[in-house]
């Protein structure tokens, strides 16, 4: 395991972690867990895939059925969590995102570049989480006013790397991403 001493080395470790989320389809950075908060006091948690990650903008991206509960959720609150482990690497990183809800004419240059077979998410019937008869009494019709784009807007980013002598460190936007050294 590699031995962190400095901060900025270290959360170049995690950016690039993070950037593989796009590159590496079978990276677990693809599958972060995305939490919001929600009016029963229970946070929700729930796999999404990283459609794209800017660290020059602090930013990354997941694409989302509009009619979908997250949606409410955000809506109430656009804080929310994003938690990944890389099991090859041994890093734990966590961000803290306010996200930015895009729907409507805004998305349609993002949907023209979600492949046809994909699109079926965006659009089913009745919308995600309502109740049906059977496992399969829905249907699929792509539409993409159903589409949603979440932008991410990253405030913090938390990295927890194991090893011989774990390593944790705390980086703020508000602090330029300066970060500090944390007892793990
Ligand atoms: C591997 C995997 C990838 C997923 N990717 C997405 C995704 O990119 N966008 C999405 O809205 N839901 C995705 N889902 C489904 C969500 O986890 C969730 O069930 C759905 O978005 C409804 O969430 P909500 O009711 O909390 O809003 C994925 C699920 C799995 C297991």
């Amino acid at each position: 395991m590699k031995v962190f001493q400095k901060l900025d080395e270290f959360l170049d470790f995690g950016w690039a972690q993070i950037s593989r989320g796009k590159a590496d389809k079978k990276s677990p950075a693809r599958y972060p867990t995305f939490v919001t908060s929600s009016g029963d006091g229970f946070p929700n948690a729930r796999t999404l895939v990283m459609r794209s990650s800017d660290r020059k903008n602090n930013q990354i991206e997941f694409h989302t059925d509009a009619a979908s509960s997250k949606m409410f959720a955000l809506k109430e609150n656009p804080r929310a969590g994003i938690h990944i482990w890389l099991p090859k690497v041994q890093l734990q990183i966590q961000m803290d995102v306010v996200v930015e809800v895009k729907v409507g004419d805004i998305t349609i240059p993002t949907w023209r570049n979600v492949p046809t077979n994909s699109r079926v998410a965006y659009g089913t019937t009745p919308s995600p989480g309502n109740v049906i008869e059977t496992p399969l009494a829905y249907d699929h019709a792509p539409d993409q006013k159903r589409f949603a784009v979440l932008v991410c807007d990253i405030q913090s980013i938390q990295l927890l790397l194991l090893g011989a002598n774990h390593i944790r460190a705390y980086y703020k936007k508000k602090n330029n991403w300066q970060g500090e050294w944390l007892s793990p």
